[in-house]
């Protein structure tokens, strides 16, 4: 568990560039700071595993306040997944992911086992990655490692800074499902900083929005999306609005709202779990039935959208 209580920092006298943050993140929680660049998001990050000290408030990791840990020892508590990669150029690929359970002592071929695992899962087959150094790889590539590297001596906790930054989209939303799969990451307790909206509504369990050093919102991604703070959410959300809606809302959440047509023939079948977004892209071909609680409802594309407008008046 990863606690912070009204943490400040400033670097010059004047500017406060983390301004009274407080927020709590359970085991097995994803926690997403978005906001845009510059706006302290990383600075936080390397507050809690103590690369920066606050300049005011309490940060507690596993109920123990930070600062009464020597920096080594929390470190080795915590997979942190540097911004800008941070490999050690001159360790190999292997070395670079095997550099905390090294420190911890772990012996050879339990450290190999597990590099070896690691690189298989995040698609750098151990044959052909294990012996090159980080300029031989692409910044995906070198990311990829990265986050072998936080994960290699399963930390219960993880901080994350854009470790998804330098994959093209396509690469990069299937990495984060990839991501999103790994047992690694279960009941662990994460912090994941990204600007890309899409990003923290796929992967937050809760998203904490800033702006120039302080919390906007902080809450689930629906609670962002239709219970916006301020105007400043409200903006921040709103050119990917109509997507993050059909992703957000699932056609159970219509329910009441779909008209109530019962004909079955020439349909394709349709959970109630399945997200608008999803069922859009299969009424674009048919009509589907869905059965939701033993009731049964035909639905198509423009009984869909009807019912999305009418649910959010
Ligand atoms: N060591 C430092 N000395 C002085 N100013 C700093 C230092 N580190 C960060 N800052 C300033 O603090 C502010 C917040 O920086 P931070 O790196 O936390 O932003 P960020 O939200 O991670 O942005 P990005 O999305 O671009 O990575 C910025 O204005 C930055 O210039
Ligand atoms: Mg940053």
């Amino acid at each position: 568990m990863i606690k912070l209580e009204h943490v400040s920092k400033n670097f010059g006298p004047e500017k406060k560039v983390v301004n009274d943050i407080s927020f709590e993140v359970a085991p097995g929680e994803t926690l997403v700071l978005l906001g845009t660049s510059g706006c302290g998001k990383t600075t936080t990050l390397r507050m809690i595993n103590r690369l920066l000290e606050p300049g005011s408030g309490h940060i507690y990791v596993n109920g123990k306040e930070v600062r009464q840990l020597p920096p080594e020892t929390l470190r080795r508590s915590i997979g942190y997944v540097l911004q800008n990669t941070g490999l050690f150029p001159h360790y190999t690929v292997s070395e670079n992911i095997g550099v905390v359970p090294t420190l911890l002592k772990w012996d050879k071929a339990r450290i190999h086992e597990r590099t070896f695992t690691l690189m298989d899962k995040l698609r750098l087959p151990a044959a052909d990655y294990a012996d090159l150094y980080p300029h031989q790889l692409s910044g995906g590539q070198q990311q990829r490692v990265g986050l072998a590297r936080a994960l290699a001596a399963d930390a219960p906790a993880l901080l994350m800074d854009e470790p998804f930054g330098a994959l093209d989209p396509l690469t990069r939303i299937s990495v984060r499902k990839e991501f999103k799969a790994l047992d690694e990451i279960n009941n662990k307790t994460i912090i994941l900083v990204t600007h890309d909206i899409e990003e923290a509504f796929e992967l937050g369990t809760r998203i904490c929005l800033m702006n120039e050093g302080r919390i906007q919102q902080i809450g689930a991604p629906a609670d962002l999306l239709f219970r916006p703070a301020n105007d400043f959410v409200r903006s921040f959300l709103n050119p990917q609005r109509l997507q993050l809606e059909l992703k957000a809302l699932a056609i159970k959440d219509l329910w009441t709202w779909l008209p109530a047509h019962t004909s079955t023939s020439n349909t394709v079948p349709l959970t109630a779990e399945s997200t608008c977004w999803e069922a859009l892209e299969t009424l674009t071909s048919s009509p589907a039935t869905v059965v939701y609680q033993q009731e049964q409802k035909v639905i198509d594309g423009n009984g869909l959208m009807a019912a999305i407008a009418a649910c959010k008046k």
